[in-house]
């Protein structure tokens, strides 16, 4: 599986699942399912457990099949519809969840999915082929003050007014259809010598509004406590500081904002306990042998 995607700090995640025997777990981000193979096989080959995996892309559905265990239910929806799918396999709550972010090798690497600033295709982006919205249709139709403000909070590009007015002013001779186009309207803005930073941050937040990215992840966050037997596993594994806050905040505060609240004994009132003080991250020898494992942290909790 290892084409589509080799996954990041494997065993640790599953150490971060704490898996027991016959338990029920799900994998929101099955990708290549190089983490849901190893959960299936730490279950055990008797084991009764069960495995849900989640993914929004088609493409994941063939490495679901190709494990082929009677455990493991492929759901190809959004994770944002945990809830709802999980009562409908009537597996209302669930002993572990995993959740490893972002998009896969296998999308980046796919020359026509537009997400590698490396290969000349449509601006497409989405991680579901289904959806509406393209990387395109952002970037030709958004006012400039919502680009504006994409490019700067979800690419953190320190020029991101500059730029958004540049995207304007190219969108109105001649509309921005591919990765090339948008990089030839931009170059002039990518400071000299970090032009790839530059654009990575360009598509990271291109690619993070037109996935709705941590809105979903919100959304998902807000069920988990309900979707959790007490004592149940919260695994996340995030590649950028958004994703990461946002996670960090939801299991220490129980809220993506503000302080926690408490009661009226002054004990935090909050659905999740942290079990790792500071995020995991991959060794130097993991990063070697796998690059994309560089910016991975990666967060435990445990159900209260
Ligand atoms: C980093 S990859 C996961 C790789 C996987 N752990 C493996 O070992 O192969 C992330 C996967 O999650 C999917 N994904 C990201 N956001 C999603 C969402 N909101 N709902 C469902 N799937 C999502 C992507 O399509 C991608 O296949």
């Amino acid at each position: 599986m290892s084409d589509y995607h080799e996954p990041v700090l494997l065993q640790a995640c599953i150490d971060g699942l704490n898996l027991q025997p016959g338990g029920t777990y799900v994998d929101i981000t099955f990708g290549g399912g190089g983490h849901s193979r190893e959960i299936l096989r730490q279950l055990g080959p008797d084991s009764a457990g069960r495995l849900f995996g989640f993914d929004q892309d088609a493409d994941a559905r063939v490495n679901a099949q190709a494990i082929g265990d009677s455990r493991l239910t492929f759901v190809a929806s959004n994770f944002r519809n945990i809830k709802r799918y999980l009562r409908l396999y009537k597996a209302e709550q669930v002993d572990g969840i995993l959740a490893d972010l972002g998009i896969s090798s296998h999308q980046i690497d796919t020359p026509e999915r537009g997400f590698s600033t490396r290969f000349d295709a449509d601006l497409d982006m989405r991680m579901n082929q289904q959806a509406d919205r393209t990387a395109r249709q952002v970037v030709n139709s958004y006012p400039e003050p919502e680009l504006h403000r994409i490019l700067g909070m979800y690419g953190e590009v320190t020029n991101a007014r500059t730029v958004a007015a540049a995207l304007v002013s190219a969108r109105s001779n001649r509309s921005i259809d591919t990765v090339n186009d948008l990089k030839n309207a931009l170059q002039r803005y990518a400071p000299r010598g970090k032009e790839n930073k530059f654009f990575a941050q360009v598509f990271q937040a291109l690619r993070i509004e037109v996935n709705e990215e941590l809105v979903a992840l919100e959304e998902f966050l807000e069920q988990v406590p309900e979707i959790l037997k007490p004592g149940g596993r919260l695994v996340v594994m995030s590649y950028h500081s958004l994703e990461d806050r946002l996670v960090k905040n939801f299991i220490n505060k129980g809220k993506f904002q503000g302080e926690v609240e408490k009661d009226l004994y002054g004990n935090d009132i909050k659905p999740l306990q942290s079990i790792t003080r500071k995020p995991i991250e991959a060794t130097p020898d993991e990063i070697a042998r796998n690059p994309r494992a560089r910016s991975a942290k990666l967060r435990i909790a445990e159900k209260i």
